[in-house]
């Protein structure tokens, strides 16, 4: 067994242990029926994956899908979509709308709601949502290369009858001219990518991009440049995990980005696309063993990039 493999079977099992692990999120009705008892990961490093725990257990990735749709995005509008959206930490929560009105309704950052939604309102650009969402999937089916990963309806439409907070940002932004589509359909594409289901095995192999200076290991296919590669991870060190971000560079030493569905992807830069999940909780909206357990993970493999 190498190191990686022994390191991760040991953090699985301290993590089934626990008896802290955090509040599963209710806001989002259907997604008060996870498991707070579940946990899992896997990582993708030098020598092939290692997974424990509940590593094969779609779950939604909520939040965790900002990074991929700032990366659609991106490959899309280039540098202008700094017109639209920031990129420095907001120090609120996620679902804040206090900046928005002194900012003139441009959100800080690409992965608090505000900004995730006015990257979604850049990918649609016209087209149907359908269109924009079947995108942003394919996207994941590619780069995961794994053409079973589904959007969680039952999950979509408990976000869209709750959500009226994410309703408000938009509206709050559209009266600004932020966002140019209708504001149903760029909420209708965001409530459905965030709704978005994977595994660990999967968000880690989706990651594999951010970790080796935008390149598939294995195909050796370019998902995007390494500079933009850099970039992207700069700002899931800085924003990622929202008001919660110091905290988490200063434990974990690696950039990440985390959703309320519990699951956080962390990257080593040149050595590993690292995905794990336990739905409960803490304050900041991010994973409480998720983040416990890429600690105790960067500490053992010295992965930090401090
Ligand atoms: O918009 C929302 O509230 C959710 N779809 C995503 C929020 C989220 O994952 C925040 N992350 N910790």
């Amino acid at each position: 067994m190498t190191a990686l493999n022994a390191a991760v079977r040991e953090i699985a099992d301290e993590m089934a242990s626990r008896p802290d692990r955090g509040e599963v999120a209710d806001y989002i009705p259907e997604l008060a029926r996870a498991d707070p008892g579940a946990f899992g990961i896997a990582v993708i490093g030098p020598e092939g994956i290692a997974a424990a725990g509940d590593a094969d257990a779609p779950f939604s990735i909520q939040s965790v899908s900002k990074v991929f749709t700032l990366t659609l995005a991106l490959g899309l509008a280039g540098d202008r979509l700094w017109n639209r959206v920031g990129r420095e930490p907001s120090g609120n929560p996620f679902n804040s709308i206090v900046q928005l009105e002194r900012e003139r309704g441009v959100p800080r950052n690409p992965f608090i709601n505000a900004g995730a939604i006015a990257v979604t309102d850049v990918i649609l650009s016209g087209h149907q949502p359908r269109e924009a969402l079947g995108e942003i999937l394919r996207f994941l089916q590619f780069i995961a290369e794994d053409e079973t990963i589904y959007i969680d309806d039952a999950v979509a439409k408990s976000e869209r009858r709750t959500g009226f907070r994410n309703a408000a940002l938009a509206n709050y932004m559209k009266s600004f001219g932020v966002l140019e589509n209708p504001v149903d359909f760029t909420l209708g594409v965001y409530f459905h990518h965030c709704a978005i289901a994977m595994s660990c095995r999967q968000l880690a192999m989706a990651g594999r991009y951010l970790a080796h200076s935008g390149r598939n290991p294995t195909t050796g296919f370019n998902v995007v440049s390494p500079e933009r590669a850099r970039r992207i991870n700069a700002l899931m060190l800085t924003c990622g995990h929202y008001d919660g971000s110091g905290e988490f560079a200063y434990r974990v030493g690696l950039p990440g980005k985390s959703g309320v569905g519990g699951g956080i992807l962390a990257i080593a830069p040149g050595k590993a696309s690292i995905a794990v999940w336990s739905p409960g909780l803490d304050a900041n909206g991010n994973s409480h063993l998720g983040r416990i357990a890429l600690e105790m993970l960067a500490k053992r493999m010295g992965w930090s990039i401090f």
